[in-house]
């Protein structure tokens, strides 16, 4: 889980949402570790209250805030209070996210609304909350989480696909809406990363061994992501390195969307 390169984001505040377990965990983790003062912004409170207190335990300045990324007034109260903390926003990951298996004609309205309102829309909430704060600064940079799954088919996953195609096309436009002012947006889009999201999938499906192996072989290089090779990703386009790049898509997937199979 943690990250393996070196960044140094010292006197910046990060929010970093779903960011209790998972892939939003290892960028909590890589955030902190850098130096950034960290909100972990997730409903999971138990979860995120550990996370919270392991890592003040060795020194890191990380702060828990209860937020449901599908309520526009709860994003509004988190980036509030996430700016009190310092006085400046910096760094923004929309990571949260959720996952609801079915194809198109089976999905019920009720699943579609909650997939496409917490994924999309919770990324649509978290820009347009902290925007305001980096306009007045003149700087800051958004990473919002889609997936290959926006690239490419994947059977039985229609309200989770859409949702994510839905995040490249919303992070060109607020991109180039807010490149001149000196903000930074762009898109990571991770294969599959063994997270307590995928160990559900497995543990609920009838052959999980066989779900394994068939998901190691979609990817060439042989295996899933872990948590931490996505936030490495994340933390590169937040820093200087990436100063030039915005409304881009990065995929991190072992190279399963090029394999022309
Ligand atoms: N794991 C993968 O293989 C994979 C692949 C591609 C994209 N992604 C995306 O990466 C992101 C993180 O996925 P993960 O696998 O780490 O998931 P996870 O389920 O392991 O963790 C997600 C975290 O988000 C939090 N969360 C969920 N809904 C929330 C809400 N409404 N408000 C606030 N917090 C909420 C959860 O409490 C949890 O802590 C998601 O957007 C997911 O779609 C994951």
């Amino acid at each position: 889980m943690t990250p393996n390169v070196t960044f140094d984001f010292t006197g910046q505040v990060a929010v970093v949402t779903g960011g209790s377990k998972g892939i939003g965990e290892a960028a909590v983790r890589g955030f902190a570790g850098a130096g950034a003062t960290t909100v972990i912004a997730d409903m999971d409170e138990a979860t995120g209250r550990r996370l919270e207190s392991e890592l003040r335990s060795h020194g890191k300045d990380v702060h828990y805030i209860s937020v449901d990324v599908g309520s526009d007034e709860a994003m509004k109260n988190l980036m509030e209070q996430a700016h009190a903390l310092k006085g400046s926003l910096d760094i923004l990951y929309n990571n949260a996210g959720v996952a609801i298996a079915g194809e198109a004609a089976v999905t019920s309205e009720s699943d579609w609304q909650r997939v496409l309102n917490i994924n999309l829309g919770g990324v649509f909430r978290g820009c347009k909350y902290v925007i305001p704060y980096m306009l007045q600064q003149g700087k800051g940079t958004i990473v919002n989480c889609s997936s290959t799954q926006a690239l490419h088919g994947f059977l039985g996953w229609a309200a989770y696909s859409a949702s994510k195609g839905g995040i490249l096309a919303f992070t060109r436009q607020a991109a180039i809406e807010y490149a001149k002012q000196g903000i930074r947006i762009n898109a990571v889009a991770p294969g599959t990363i063994m997270t307590p999201m995928n160990e559900k999938i497995f543990r609920e499906s009838e052959d999980p061994d066989q779900l394994i192996r068939t998901w190691n072989n979609a990817h060439p290089i042989g295996r899933f992501g872990q948590p931490g090779e996505i936030a490495d990703l994340v933390m590169y386009l937040c820093s200087d390195a990436a100063s030039f790049i915005t409304g881009q898509t990065f995929v991190a997937d072992g190279g399963q969307s090029v394999r022309g199979e």
